[in-house]
């Protein structure tokens, strides 16, 4: 049985691990520390994500949700000063930081949805393309088939199936946030990491993302970075506050959000700090 804790974190590493209620934990962040520069900026974080549910992970600017979330998926060390000193993160059972290892095999894996949705300079059926043709990752699909299918499950296919050979920056904001989950769809990845997806979008456009998230839901993973408490009330199933670099508290968002056992996730949750 889950036991959230207080303070150092609600999830203790443990070996590999499936609690019945909740099933198997596809992220399990153990003991993480990192560094920027030698500076300490995440200190013994403990996590977890749940498959099938959507994990926030909320907290203060600055304290290290960015960094985290950059771990899960080995893009963190493509920034030179940044350094996972200690500790693991467990991908369905296997250690992302092993020495067999391959971090690309891992990107390829996980994939990331920035804040700022980037159209890479090219049409919009080719940006779909992109990262398929990067791994080489066909997979007997053709590219219409991969083009009309990733659109279609982001809900673009009707808005642009007319100009999939114009350029991608003559898209909205909101669209192009769209199209670049489709960009991520089309590797066929097994968890899907997003940092403020919707903070550059309008709440039309939020809305759509978050109905997007929570469709994607029964397939995959999701962990979601998000400064909006309301968004994570609405979409996540667990949620993780971070502090300074350390992993104060997780549960069921529910609980959370309802009642936090630490004082600073309770001062944070209710408002009385930013
Ligand atoms: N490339 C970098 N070099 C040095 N320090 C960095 C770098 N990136 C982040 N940091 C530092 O690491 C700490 C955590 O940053 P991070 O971006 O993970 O925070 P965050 O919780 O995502 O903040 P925000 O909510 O503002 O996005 C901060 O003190 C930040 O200044
Ligand atoms: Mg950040």
């Amino acid at each position: 049985m889950i036991v959230p804790m207080e303070m150092t974190c609600s999830y203790a590493p443990e070996g590999d691990h499936e609690d019945p209620a909740d099933g198997p934990r596809i992220f399990d962040v153990r003991d993480l520390s990192v560094t920027f520069n030698g500076r300490s900026v995440l200190r013994g974080v403990n996590a977890m994500a749940l498959d099938r549910q959507v994990l926030a992970i909320v907290g203060p600017s600055g304290s290290g949700k960015s960094t985290l979330l950059r771990t899960m998926n080995r893009t963190l060390e493509l920034t030179l000063d940044a350094r996972v000193t200690s500790g693991d993160i467990h991908f369905k059972g296997e250690r992302l930081y092993g020495n067999g290892t391959d971090p690309r095999l891992v990107r390829k894996r996980i994939c990331m949805v920035h804040q700022k949705p980037v159209a890479f300079p090219m049409s919009i059926g080719e940006n779909v393309l992109f990262g398929v043709r990067f791994h080489k990752n066909w997979n007997g699909r053709t590219k219409d088939e991969i083009i009309r299918s990733c659109l279609d499950r982001v809900g673009l296919w009707n808005e642009v199936k007319d100009r999939l050979s114009d350029p991608a920056s003559r898209l909205s904001v909101g669209q192009l946030q769209r199209l670049c989950i489709a960009r991520a769809l089309a590797n066929d990845p097994e968890a899907i990491l997003m940092d403020e997806p919707c903070s550059a979008l309008d709440p039309v456009s939020t809305a759509r993302i978050e109905e997007l998230i929570l469709a994607m839901k029964p397939q995959l993973p999701i962990v979601i970075v998000t400064h909006n408490l309301a968004q994570a009330r609405r979409i996540s199933d667990q949620s993780l506050f971070l502090y300074d670099g350390q992993s104060l508290e997780q549960d069921t968002t529910e609980r959370i959000f309802t009642h936090p056992k630490n004082g600073r996730v309770r001062d944070f949750i209710t408002g009385k700090v930013g």
